[in-house]
């Protein structure tokens, strides 16, 4: 008989997630596996369960569509994480019923796909005797145990196709434009976007910056008839010392308007001297289809997951180092955020190309 494996994705969707679901299916087929994709995150294993049978007939011509075909959610029940750095404890009953539901369904392991805040539920569901696999997923790319994750280059792809767009537009008005990128406490998108878009400074959420010296930075761009300048912000960054955020119905953090605050900052301090205006680049980072780039690895996770399966590599995560699959502890995924340092090339070249970074 063929033993049946669960699929899960959970928190925040990312462009890549069918690739990955549709390669381990069609390599897990041909080893003979069953599978049933949870839907909702890991409500799809609390009661009442809520799941789909997957087989190659089901994830034909889905490799290249965003989002997922299982949906996601993440908040409910099992949330892993509130804010960020805190661990959240899922009840017994809880871990309890997710086993049980799991037993009667027959299936004899889970392949998880998520972020610190899904694998570190997944690694309290291993501790009450449930085989699990992780597969690594954000958009921020701050899993310190990964060097990549899919859909981190489509959110790059997208925000720098809207630095291009923003240039038009800000060099016919003469105008400081703001724009404000995903990422959470990481600034990896924005780093990479800002760079390869032609930003004028870069504002990380690893570094503090001065107002006044960014004013200074914008005032000798016009001395040298600079007329338009051009802020990529990530959503992260501190402006005087205080990120922006708000807090969602679940108490994960939520960072919502630096850019506007940044806009105000200046307004206040220099009036009338800039023409300025913030855009919010949200979830546009997240949708739409995966490029190239990320199809491929999320290819290359679903094919190394599957393998690290069917060798009974419970507890294990895939990840990429030095552009080679392997296999690292779950914990080492949710233990350390990957942080951009002032040693990291892209940041390097930025400064030395006299972008206002910081
Ligand atoms: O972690 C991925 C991410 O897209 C962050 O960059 C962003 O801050 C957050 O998720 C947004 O989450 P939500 O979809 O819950 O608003």
């Amino acid at each position: 008989m063929s033993k049946k494996i669960g699929i899960l994705n959970s928190g925040g969707d990312c462009p890549g997630l069918n690739a990955v679901i549709a390669s381990i299916v069609k390599l897990g087929v041909t080893m003979d596996y069953e599978f049933v994709g949870f839907e909702r995150g890991w409500e799809g294993v609390l009661d009442p369960p809520m799941y789909m049978k997957l087989d190659s007939e089901s994830v034909k011509g889905i490799s290249y569509l965003g989002g997922t075909i299982l949906k996601t959610t993440s908040k409910g029940r099992f949330a892993g994480k509130v804010g960020e750095g805190n661990t959240n404890k899922i009840p017994v009953d809880i871990l309890g019923q997710a086993k049980r539901n799991l037993d009667d369904l027959g299936v004899e392991g889970l392949i998880v796909i998520g972020g610190d805040g899904t694998l570190s539920a997944a690694m309290q569901l291993a501790e009450h005797g449930v085989n699990i696999i992780g597969v690594p997923k954000t958009i921020d790319n701050d899993l310190n145990a990964t060097d990549k994750t899919f859909g981190y280059s489509t959110a790059v792809s997208v925000a720098v196709d809207a630095l291009d767009k923003i240039h038009t537009t800000a060099t016919s008005h003469e105008r400081t434009f703001i724009v404000e990128c995903m990422g959470r406490g990481a600034g990896w998108i924005t780093l990479s976007a800002g760079l390869a878009g032609g930003a004028n400074a870069i504002l990380l959420p690893e570094f503090d910056f001065s107002v006044d010296d960014l004013i200074s930075h914008m005032r000798s761009r016009l001395k040298n008839q600079n007329r338009s300048t051009i802020i990529a912000i990530a959503e992260g960054a501190r402006v005087n010392g205080s990120s922006v955020h708000a807090h969602s119905d679940h108490k994960e953090v939520r960072y919502a308007g630096v850019s506007e605050v940044l806009m105000n900052e200046i307004e206040d301090t220099s009036p009338g001297e800039f023409e300025l205006r913030n855009v919010i680049l949200g979830h546009t980072q997240r949708g739409g289809n995966p490029n190239a780039e990320d199809r491929t690895l999320a290819k290359r996770y679903g094919v190394a997951v599957m393998d690290a399966y069917h060798n009974g590599e419970f507890g294990k995560m895939v990840a990429v180092k030095d552009n080679e699959m392997r296999l690292c502890p779950i914990e080492e995924a949710v233990e350390e955020i990957k942080l951009v340092s002032e040693y990291v090339h892209e940041y390097t070249v930025a400064q030395r190309l006299g972008i206002f970074i910081h």
